[in-house]
C-alpha cells in the first residue's frame, strides 16, 4: 500500500476508534491493538512528514520538538469586555442598547470562564491555526499544543471556513491534583488559569497534552454566506452542530420568560429563560451556584442577541458595545460618606468624587471614592452622612457600591450642582454626564496638560498632575506648548521643588522630544483619538501632522473611513480637530520646538542607538519600577537591535527578571540563558536610575 494511503487509513481507524471510546465509552479494539496502529503512524508520519495530516489522532499526544510561538495577525477583533459590577449597570446596559436601538432586543448570558482567550481558525472544516489573544492584533500561534486538547474539533462536520472564539481552562479538581503532586509550595501556582496560562505555552506538546485542558467556545465569526447567523443563539448552535464544545450553563433575556424559553428551545440549546425583571434573581441564583461549579467563572458575560443589531453597535477600541461583562463582587469596606467633591477632566466631564471617612481596603487606605454621574448617585439613593460599602473596581479605582445605612440627619438623595466648580460656567447635560462647556476652563486646560505628560503618553518624567498644576497655577505651563518653552529654574526654591528635582524635570521635558510621532498624536486629547487609532492613522499614510491637516482641509472623510476600525464619528473628530486653526497653531509649534511631527522623525532617532543588543534573544518576566508596563523594557531592546519573544526558547539568550517573575526563571537557569535584573538592565542601557513616584488615583 502507498504510504499516503497507509497514513490516511490509519488515521481514519484510530478516529473512529477514539470517537466510539470518548463519546460513546465504548472499546472497539484492545489496548495493544490500539497502541501498535498508533505507534505505526508516529513512526511514519516521523519517516514522511510531507503525508501528516491536520486532524491526525497523533496531534492530540503531541510531540517532543521544540515550539516556537510565531506572531499571527488575528483576522477577527480579539477585544476585551466592558464591565459592569450592580445588577444595576446590567440592567442600563439592556435599557441603554433598548433605547440605542429602537427596537425590542434579546440578550444571551453566559458564564465568565477565568482562563485564556483563544481563536480558533478552521478553513474547509480543518484546524489551521490556534492563536492567543496577544494584543488584540497580533497573538502567538500556539496550535500544536492546543491540538492536544480533545474537546478542540480538528476536523469538523462541515467544511467550512471559521473563527471561533473560546476560552481553555484547567478544570478545578485537575488544578488541586496538579499542584498537590509539586513539593515545594513556591512552585505552585496560584490559580487555574495560570497554571493553564503556562500549559498553553509548553515548549513541548507532548507536556502541555499532560495536562488535562478544556475548552468553551463561545463566538463564531463565519465568512460563508450561507450559514445561518441570524443571532447568537444560532451562532451557538452551529458551533455545537459543527463539534465544538459549548458551554450549557447560558441564559437568555428578553421581555417575558415564556418568549426566552421558546427561543432556548427553537435553538435546541439547554439554558434558562428570564425576563428582565429576573436579572437579579438570575444573578443571585448564579452568584451561589458559583462554588460548586467545577471550574473557575469570573463573572458573567451579557451579549446581545441579535447579529444585525451588533453589527451596527460596533466597537469601541476596548471592547464591542454590544456585551458587557458582570464581574462577582470585589471585596468591600464599610465607610461613611463625608461629602462630595465635583471634578473637572479634561474633556470638561464632571466626575462627582465622594469623599469617605478613611478605610483600609486591600491594604491601602482609601479616602476617596469615584461615583460616576448623578444617575449613579441617584441609582443608590446616596446622601451625605450614609454608611456605605466600597470596592475597587478592577482592583484599582475604588467605588462607592451601595447604601448600607441611611444618615440619621435628614440629608436627601445628593444633587450635582449646576455650575462648574472650577469656572463657574452653566454646566452641560451630555449623555448621563455633565459637562463643563468652557474649553478654556483651567481645570480643563490641566487635565490635558497632564494627559498629555502621563506615563501613557508622553511619559514626561517628573511632571505629574500635581507639578502640572503648579506650574499652571504659576502662570509657567498654560499651554501643551509651554511644557518645552518654560524657565524651570523659576522652580528653583518653590516648596517641594529642589534644585535636584527642577533638573529633573528639565531632563524629563527634554527627553520627551523623542517620543514617536504616533504618541504624539494620541497625547493631544483629540476626542476618540487614542493609542490604537493614532496606530491606525499612521501605518494607513496618515504619517504627519500635515498629512491630517490637508486631508482636514479638503473635509474628506473618505480616505480615514476607508480605514479599517475607523468610523464616521472618529473621521468627524479627527476632521474637526485637524481644521481649528487654533490646534493647526499648537501643532506647527510643537513641530518647532523639536517634538515629531512626522513619522519620518522617529526612525533617526532610533539608528542613533548604539546597538549593543544586536544577535540577542531577550525573554522578559515578573514587573519592574521603570518600564511599567513591561512593554516598554522590550521596546528599549528592540531599539538596540535586539529580538524580544514571550517564551524562553532553546535560541533565548536572555532573561530580564523583574518581581515576582514565575517559572520562566528556572526553564532559563535549565536552558542556561543569563538572568539580567532591573538595575543591571538599567546600567547596560546607560539611562539613569528612575525616580519612582506614587501613582495618583485621579491620574
Ligand atoms: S465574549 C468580542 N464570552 O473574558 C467577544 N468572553 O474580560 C468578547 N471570556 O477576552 C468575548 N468567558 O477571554 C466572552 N462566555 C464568554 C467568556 C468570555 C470568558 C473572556 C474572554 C474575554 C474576557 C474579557
Amino acid at each position: 500500500m502507498a504510504i499516503k494511503e497507509e497514513i490516511g487509513n490509519l488515521c481514519a481507524r484510530l478516529r473512529s476508534y477514539q470517537d466510539a471510546y470518548y463519546k460513546e465509552g465504548k472499546s472497539l479494539v484492545s489496548d495493544q491493538e490500539y497502541d501498535r496502529l498508533f505507534d505505526r503512524l508516529i513512526a511514519l508520519e516521523r519517516e514522511n512528514p510531507e503525508y501528516i495530516l491536520s486532524d491526525s489522532p497523533t496531534r492530540r499526544v503531541g510531540s517532543d520538538l521544540t515550539n516556537d510561538f510565531p506572531e499571527y495577525e488575528h483576522s477577527v477583533p480579539v477585544l476585551s469586555l466592558d464591565k459592569a459590577y450592580s445588577e444595576g449597570e446590567v440592567l442600563s446596559f439592556f435599557q441603554k442598547s433598548i433605547k440605542k436601538e429602537g427596537a425590542k432586543l434579546s440578550f444571551a448570558a453566559e458564564e465568565k470562564i477565568d482562563g485564556i482567550s483563544m481563536v480558533l481558525y478552521y478553513e474547509d472544516g480543518l484546524l489551521r491555526r490556534a492563536v492567543t489573544r496577544g494584543n488584540g492584533i497580533v497573538g502567538n500561534d500556539v496550535t500544536a499544543n492546543i491540538a492536544t486538547i480533545k474537546s478542540v474539533p480538528l476536523r469538523l462536520t462541515e467544511s467550512v471556513d471559521i473563527a471561533v472564539r473560546g476560552e481553555v481552562y484547567l478544570p478545578k479538581k485537575a488544578f488541586e491534583e496538579i499542584n498537590r503532586s509539586i513539593e515545594n509550595p513556591s512552585d505552585r501556582a496560584a490559580n487555574p488559569r495560570n497554571l493553564a496560562a503556562g500549559s498553553v505555552r509548553r515548549l513541548k506538546s507532548s507536556e502541555t497534552a499532560a495536562i488535562p485542558l478544556d475548552i468553551f467556545s463561545y463566538e463564531g465569526f463565519f465568512s460563508s454566506p450561507s450559514f445561518e447567523k441570524r443571532d447568537h443563539l444560532s451562532i451557538l448552535s452551529t458551533l455545537k452542530r459543527l463539534g465544538f464544545r459549548i458551554n450549557d450553563h447560558i441564559a437568555f433575556f428578553s421581555e417575558t420568560k415564556e418568549e426566552s424559553e421558546k427561543r432556548l428551545r427553537d435553538a435546541d440549546l439547554e439554558g434558562e429563560g428570564y425576563s428582565f425583571d429576573g436579572l437579579e434573581e438570575y444573578l443571585r441564583k448564579k452568584t451561589a451556584e458559583r462554588p460548586s461549579l467545577g471550574y473557575e467563572i469570573d463573572g458573567l458575560v451579557f451579549k446581545i442577541n441579535e447579529l444585525g443589531v451588533r453589527e451596527r453597535l460596533g466597537y469601541t477600541e476596548h471592547h464591542p458595545r454590544w456585551a458587557i461583562a458582570y464581574k462577582f463582587e470585589s471585596p468591600q469596606a464599610i465607610s461613611k460618606l463625608l461629602g462630595v467633591t465635583c471634578q473637572v477632566g479634561r474633556t470638561g466631564r464632571i466626575t462627582p468624587v465622594a469623599e469617605i471617612e478613611p478605610t483600609l481596603l486591600n491594604g491601602s487606605t482609601i479616602r476617596r471614592a469615584t461615583l460616576h454621574n448623578q444617575e449613579y448617585i441617584d441609582s443608590l439613593e446616596l446622601a451625605i452622612g450614609d454608611s456605605v460599602s466600597i470596592t475597587k473596581r478592577g482592583d484599582v479605582i475604588p467605588a462607592v457600591e451601595e447604601v448600607i445605612e441611611k444618615n440619621g440627619d435628614g440629608n436627601r438623595t445628593y444633587i450635582l450642582p449646576s455650575l462648574c466648580p472650577t469656572c463657574s460656567a452653566p454646566l452641560k447635560k451630555d449623555g448621563a454626564h455633565l459637562f463643563c462647556p468652557n474649553y478654556s476652563c483651567p481645570d480643563q486646560v490641566i487635565g490635558r496638560i497632564a494627559f498629555f505628560s502621563s506615563r501613557d503618553q508622553m511619559d514626561i518624567e517628573n511632571m505629574g498632575p500635581k507639578t502640572v498644576k503648579e506650574l499652571y497655577e504659576r502662570g509657567m505651563v498654560l499651554s501643551i506648548a509651554d511644557i518645552y518653552k518654560a524657565d524651570y529654574d523659576q522652580l528653583a526654591g518653590v516648596e517641594g521643588f529642589g534644585e535636584k528635582s527642577v533638573e529633573l524635570i528639565k531632563k524629563g521635558v527634554e527627553e520627551s522630544k523623542n517620543r514617536s510621532f504616533r504618541t504624539v498624536l494620541s497625547s493631544l486629547g483629540i476626542n476618540e483619538l487614542g493609542k490604537k487609532s493614532a496606530e491606525l492613522l499612521a501605518s494607513s499614510g496618515f504619517d504627519s501632522f500635515q498629512k491630517l491637516i490637508d486631508c482636514a482641509k479638503r473635509g474628506d472623510r473618505e480616505p480615514l473611513i476607508a480605514i479599517k476600525g475607523i468610523g464616521e464619528s472618529m473621521a468627524d473628530s479627527i476632521i474637526g480637530a485637524f481644521s481649528s486653526e487654533e490646534r493647526i497653531m499648537l501643532l506647527k509649534e510643537l513641530e518647532s520646538l523639536g517634538l515629531h511631527s512626522d513619522e519620518k522623525m522617529d526612525k533617526r532617532e532610533e539608528e542613533d542607538l548604539e546597538q549593543i543588543f544586536l544577535g540577542q534573544v531577550w525573554v522578559a518576566t515578573g514587573s519592574f519600577d521603570a518600564f511599567n508596563p513591561r512593554s516598554k523594557a522590550l521596546k528599549e531592546i528592540e531599539k538596540r537591535g535586539g529580538k524580544t519573544t514571550g517564551s524562553i526558547t532553546g535560541k533565548t539568550t536572555h532573561l530580564l527578571v523583574g518581581r515576582g517573575g514565575g517559572s520562566k526563571r528556572s526553564e532559563a537557569e535549565k536552558h542556561g540563558v543569563k538572568l539580567v535584573d532591573e538595575k543591571e538592565f538599567i546600567r547596560l542601557l546607560k539611562m539613569d536610575p528612575p525616580k519612582l513616584s506614587e501613582p495618583s488615583l485621579f491620574d
